[in-house]
C-alpha cells in the first residue's frame, strides 16, 4: 500500500501492465509515400496509473493510441491489452474486446444530440446489452458532478459538462483502460481543469488506468508519468511531472530541432 502526495491510500495500485507495446511499428503507405508513424516502440502502461503522451504534431501520438486500442492494425511487433495480444484477434473478438475492456474519450465529445446525459453515458452498455452496475454508475455520476444534469441533452450543457458526460461514458463500463486523445483540447481552461481533475480522481479513487494525449504541460502535470514521442520513437519518460518540468523537457526537444 502506498500513500500518494494527496494522502490517498491506494491499495488497488499494482505493477501489473494494463497495456503493453513491444517493438511496435506502424507504417502507412508504400514506396515514396511511406510514413513510419511508429518505429519499434516499447512501452508499458501500468494498472491504476495515469500516463500522458506528449510530442510534436505528427510524432505518432494518435497512432500509438489507435494501435493500442485496436482501432488500427499494426505493421509489426506486439500490442497487448492485459494478457490479450491484439494481433491474434479476429474482427469479432477485437470488437468485443474494444467494447468490454477499452474506453475512449476524444477531443470532439461524440455525444448523441437526441439523447440526454444519462442515456449518452449508458449507450455503449445498452448497445452491448449489458446492465450498468447501479452503485458504480451513481459513483461515476456523482464524481463527474452531473447528478443534477442527467436529463439534459448535450445542447443544454456547457462544453466542460459535455466532456464530463463523455468521460463518464468511458468510465461507466469499468474498462480496463481508457485512452483519451486530447480530451481537453476543445475546452476553456476552467472546464479543462474540471475534466483533468476528474480523470485524476478516477485513477486515485477508482483505480482506473488512463493514457492521455495532450499538448499542454499543465494538463500533463495531472498525470503520474509523461512519455515523450518524437518521429515515432519514445525519447523520454518522466515520472511525477510538474508543468515546469514538462515545459523544460519540451524546450530541450525544441532546442534539438524537434519542433512541431
Ligand atoms: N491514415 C494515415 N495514412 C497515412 N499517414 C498517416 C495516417 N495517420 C497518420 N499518418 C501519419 O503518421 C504520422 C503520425 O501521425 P499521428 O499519429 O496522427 O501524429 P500525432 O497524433 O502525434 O500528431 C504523421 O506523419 C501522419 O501524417
Ligand atoms: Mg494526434
Amino acid at each position: 500500500m502506498t500513500t500518494t502526495p494527496f494522502g490517498v491510500e491506494t491499495a488497488h495500485r499494482t505493477s501489473a501492465a494494463a497495456a503493453r507495446a513491444t517493438d511496435l511499428s506502424k507504417v502507412y503507405g508504400e514506396g515514396e509515400t511511406q510514413v513510419i508513424a511508429l518505429d519499434s516502440v516499447s512501452v508499458e502502461f501500468r494498472q491504476a496509473e495515469y500516463t500522458a503522451i506528449m510530442g510534436p504534431s505528427g510524432s505518432g501520438k494518435s497512432t500509438l493510441m489507435h494501435c493500442m486500442a485496436g482501432l488500427d492494425t499494426i505493421s509489426s511487433g506486439s500490442a497487448r491489452i492485459g494478457d490479450v495480444e491484439l494481433t491474434t484477434l479476429k474482427d469479432k473478438k477485437l470488437t468485443q474486446l474494444r467494447r468490454d475492456k477499452i474506453g475512449f474519450i476524444f477531443q470532439a465529445f461524440n455525444l448523441l444530440p437526441t439523447l440526454n446525459a444519462l442515456e449518452n453515458i449508458t449507450l455503449p452498455m445498452d448497445i452491448a446489452g449489458r446492465k450498468a452496475d447501479a452503485a458504480w454508475l451513481d459513483k461515476v455520476v456523482a464524481t463527474v458532478g452531473l447528478a443534477g444534469r442527467l436529463k439534459h441533452r448535450p445542447n443544454q450543457l456547457s462544453g466542460g459538462q459535455q466532456q464530463r458526460v463523455a468521460v463518464a461514458r468511458a468510465l461507466a463500463g469499468q474498462p480496463e483502460i481508457i485512452f483519451a486523445d486530447e480530451p481537453t483540447g476543445n475546452l476553456d481552461s476552467r472546464s479543462g481543469a474540471e475534466v483533468l481533475g476528474f480523470l485524476r480522481n478516477s485513477v486515485r479513487e477508482m483505480g482506473q488506468t488512463i493514457v492521455m494525449v495532450t499538448h499542454d504541460p499543465v494538463a500533463a502535470s495531472y498525470a503520474d508519468r509523461v512519455v515523450f514521442l518524437a518521429d515515432g520513437r519514445i525519447v523520454d519518460d518522466l515520472r511525477n511531472p510538474t508543468a515546469d518540468s514538462v515545459l523544460d523537457r519540451m524546450k530541450r526537444f525544441d532546442a534539438k530541432g524537434r519542433t512541431s
